[in-house]
């Protein structure tokens, strides 16, 4: 992990337009956020902005309490205390749904059913259905789809295109390597018409080739104003990537700023060195 830190620095993708999204309105304000296992602090009083249409990364070495926060700001896990403020309601303690329907998705591994899916129908079934309808009866009644399921399929085509899946549309998940399962996804929670996506390690396990597409796609819709919150080991990417970072150790953020700064910061190299 140090190595990672002290890498050659990747090139920058800033541009003029990066201190007006840095200094812009926060969609998300996270103030205090604890999350108590027991004993465990995995999570000890973090507070941070994001500002509207930024990537901001979540990095720190393991343990260090990143999945912990994110799931306590997307609703999966109810924090013990403080405030997660999303485009002006407090959603803490509130369930996944209720943050889902304000605009903030979390990007979900595929499970084992989703492999038995095309990639098409993995984005359609993650659409909730109009009408009381099934998703699975949908799927095996696809004659009777109407003109709902049609612009469906046409918005699912044009992510698709955005991720460079598009000829991959028929394909089974079960036989996409797993960086391109990372991208079906993320094409999944963009079904979702989100405001704001929470990825947790989008790049883990994935070949650089495909890490790179993913960065890029996700540098992408980032440039069209998608809000993005992201936990990354990749710190190439995580540089390239976001507009700001916050550091965490043992539950705590002791760090924030442009991964360029952050690199040679004492208590951050401290921290991935397991000086805490
Ligand atoms: N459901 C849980 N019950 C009890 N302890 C948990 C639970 N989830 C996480 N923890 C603990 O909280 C701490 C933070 O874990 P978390 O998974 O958030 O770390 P992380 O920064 O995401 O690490 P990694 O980089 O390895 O994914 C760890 O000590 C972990 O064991
Ligand atoms: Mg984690």
């Amino acid at each position: 992990m140090a190595d990672q830190l002290t890498d050659t620095p990747a090139e920058s993708t800033s541009s003029d337009s990066e201190a007006d999204r840095v200094t812009g309105a926060a969609i998300l304000r996270v103030v205090d956020l604890e999350v108590h296992f027991g004993a465990v602090r995995a999570v000890n009083g973090v507070s941070f902005e994001v500002q509207t249409g930024t990537a901001v990364g979540l990095i720190g070495p393991n343990g260090a309490g990143k999945s912990t926060a994110l799931k306590a700001v997307g609703g999966e896990t109810r924090p013990t205390s403080g405030r997660v403020i999303f485009d002006g309601i407090d959603l803490a303690g509130r369930p996944s749904h209720v943050a889902a329907r304000a605009g903030m998705i979390r990007t979900f591994q595929l499970g084992g059913e989703f492999a038995r899916l095309t990639v098409m129908e993995n984005l359609l079934v993650s659409v909730p259905r109009q009408r009381g309808k099934s998703i699975w009866g949908a799927l095996g009644g696809r004659r009777w789809w109407g003109a709902e399921d049609a612009a469906e399929i046409r918005r699912a085509r044009e992510i698709l295109s955005r991720l460079e899946l598009r000829e991959k549309e028929n394909d089974y998940a079960s036989d996409l390597s797993g960086g391109q399962r990372k991208l079906v996804e993320i094409g999944r929670a963009l079904m979702a018409r989100p405001k704001m996506l929470l990825l947790d390690e989008p790049m883990a396990g994935v070949n650089r080739s495909l890490a790179r597409h993913i960065e890029h796609a996700l540098s992408a819709l980032r440039n069209d104003g998608l809000t993005l919150l992201l936990v990354e080991h990749e710190l190439g990417s995580v540089e390239r990537l976001c507009d700001r970072v916050l550091v965490m150790a043992g539950g705590r953020q002791i760090a924030s700023g442009h991964m360029g700064q952050l690199r040679s910061r004492q208590e951050v190299l401290d921290a991935y060195l397991g000086g805490r």
